[in-house]
């Protein structure tokens, strides 16, 4: 396991105001598991998108198995063994699962058709392979963002390399596919191909990978293998300073009196069975469970962004009709959405342009819209979110992975909602700015906001919930105190063992 295969040397990359790669020497072993870590913005993705021919106005050299290599496109890349799942979804929502798999290379039979039948059955060969029980013909656009992930990396499997770049496969998985993906990279690294894995979670990089190569700033801190490292060691690395605070701050105790909302019965169906609970002012509820328990679906019907067939929400007591979002921003909600991509931001708006769109009233003077205004508010974020950006104007589409989610988040703060639904609010975020965040969550409890929290971590639903409800195939299973959680408890309910069934 000792050749080197991969060597990047003294590799550089800037954009208008940022040096997003600064003499990056980067050096992987044939089939080893990598790891690439650093805060959000660090460089990770852009330093993968050389590798891959998706960056080609870069500095520096490229060396596979000792010989020098040209990558120039994403086609040299894969021509010189390299494939990448890219953290920002390149499917095509419009195309079935099998046409993304195999886009460009739809391959004929002599008489110069599409053979349709290999292609499904290859597919299908691929699915199995990453777990994912579709069919082949299956639009993308239908797919939850858990299954896109897993078409992602069924497609990267497609292409044989001997280097497969990850970019945060993990981010949108939890315990079942991530097990799967994570015997996937075994499989992969015992055939000898080498993975470059990218992922915020720092147990993973213990649990799967041998060597690290930790970034800051665009430049390369640090290679060492992982035996060598504790979770402390990287953060300081990370972030430059250790993070003596610990990785959550401390919580009040909140007393639940007053009830904000009260959902009864709510069915949608095939989704969702029979809910009820409770929201209380200044309170945060984790939402738990598997992924496909129903926690988005919930908090989706809710917010009215899907149809429910009965039941009733109540607000402070009284009956509301929430027919679509913006009713449910009417009556003071506001949904962090989990796709952030999808749904949360518009990419080719500016940072400020993408935050005050909640509540441009709120940056209207004299009835028009105040720029100065606009540029105030948005600074306020970047700053209170560490969003790491050259100015407030720049779009949404050149911002790291991360720090596109910070963008969402400041534009639900922007809105002053009562009510908020965080879906996964903290993935693909560095520590540091995790940490930031749960801060800010605690300034809004304070405020008398109350927040509903879907999360997939256990010790974040765990350090940072009032109360927990964890839900199974669209109904809630249990509810569990802040005293009494464990992630035992939680599992207990989230695959619903047969004594509490
Ligand atoms: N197309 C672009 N235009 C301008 N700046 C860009 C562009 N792409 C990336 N950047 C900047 O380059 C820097 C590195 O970004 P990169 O996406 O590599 O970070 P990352 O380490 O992958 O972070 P994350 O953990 O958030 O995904 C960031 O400051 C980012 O804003
Ligand atoms: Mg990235």
């Amino acid at each position: 396991m000792n050749e080197v295969i991969l060597k990047m040397v003294e590799i550089g990359k800037s954009y208008p105001g940022v040096r997003a790669l600064d003499h990056v020497d980067f050096e992987a072993k044939k089939g080893e598991v990598h790891a690439l870590m650093g805060e959000n913005g660090a460089g990770k993705s852009t330093l993968m998108k050389v590798l891959n021919g998706v960056i080609t106005d870069y500095e520096g050299e490229i060396f596979i198995k000792g010989k020098k290599v040209n990558i120039c496109s994403p086609t040299s890349a894969q021509n010189a063994g390299v494939s990448i799942i890219f953290q920002e979804f390149n499917l095509v929502n419009t195309l079935s699962v099998a046409e993304n798999i195999f886009l460009g290379r739809l391959y004929g039979t002599k008489a110069g058709l599409i053979s349709w039948v290999d292609i499904f059955n290859n597919t299908k060969e691929l699915l199995k392979k990453v777990g994912l029980d579709i069919d082949p013909k299956t639009k993308v656009k239908d797919l939850s963002v858990a299954e896109k992930q897993m078409v992602e990396i069924a497609k990267a499997l497609s292409y044989n390399s001997e280097i497969i770049v990850m970019d945060e496969p993990s981010a949108t998985l939890t315990k079942n596919e991530l097990d799967n993906l994570f015997k996937i990279i075994f499989d992969l690294k015992s055939n000898g191909v080498t993975v470059i894995y990218i992922s915020h979670r720092l147990e993973e990089i213990f649990e799967i990978c041998d060597s690290i190569t930790i970034l800051r700033d665009g430049r390369s801190i640090k290679t060492c293998s992982v035996k060598e490292i504790d979770r402390e060691g990287i953060i300081e690395g990370m972030v430059g300073r250790s993070m003596e605070e610990g990785e959550y701050p401390e919580r009040p105790t909140v007393k639940l009196n007053e009830v904000i909302m009260e959902v009864n019965n709510l069915n949608r169906k095939n989704v969702l069975k029979d809910i009820s609970f409770r929201l209380h002012k200044g309170e945060i509820l984790g939402l738990a469970g598997l992924v496909g328990a129903g926690r988005t679906e919930l908090v989706r019907a809710i917010f009215g962004a899907d149809k429910i067939d009965s039941g009733e929400i109540k607000i402070k007591g009284k009956k509301v009709k929430i027919k679509n979002p913006i009713d449910a921003k009417r009556n003071g909600m506001a949904l962090l959405t989990e796709d952030r991509k999808q749904q949360g931001l518009v990419l080719k708006f500016s940072i400020k342009s993408n935050i005050s769109i909640t509540k441009l009233k709120k940056i209207c003077k004299k009835g028009l819209l105040s720029k100065d205004m606009e540029s105030k508010a948005a600074a306020i974020y970047v700053d209170k979110l560490l969003i790491k950006t050259p100015s407030s104007k720049q779009k949404a589409l050149n911002l790291s992975g991360g720090n596109q989610q910070k963008v969402v988040i400041g534009k639900w703060l922007f809105a002053d909602s009562e009510i908020l639904f965080l879906d996964e609010p903290t993935r693909g975020i560095d520590v540091g700015a995790k940490y930031e965040i749960y801060c800010i969550m605690n300034e809004l409890i304070k405020e008398g906001k109350s927040i509903i929290m879907i999360s997939s971590e256990m010790p974040e639903v765990i350090a940072m919930s009032d109360r927990i409800i964890v839900m199974h195939e669209g109904q809630i299973k249990g509810e569990i105190s802040k005293d009494c959680a464990s992630p035992e408890k939680i599992m207990e309910y989230a695959i619903c063992t047969p004594e509490n069934s």
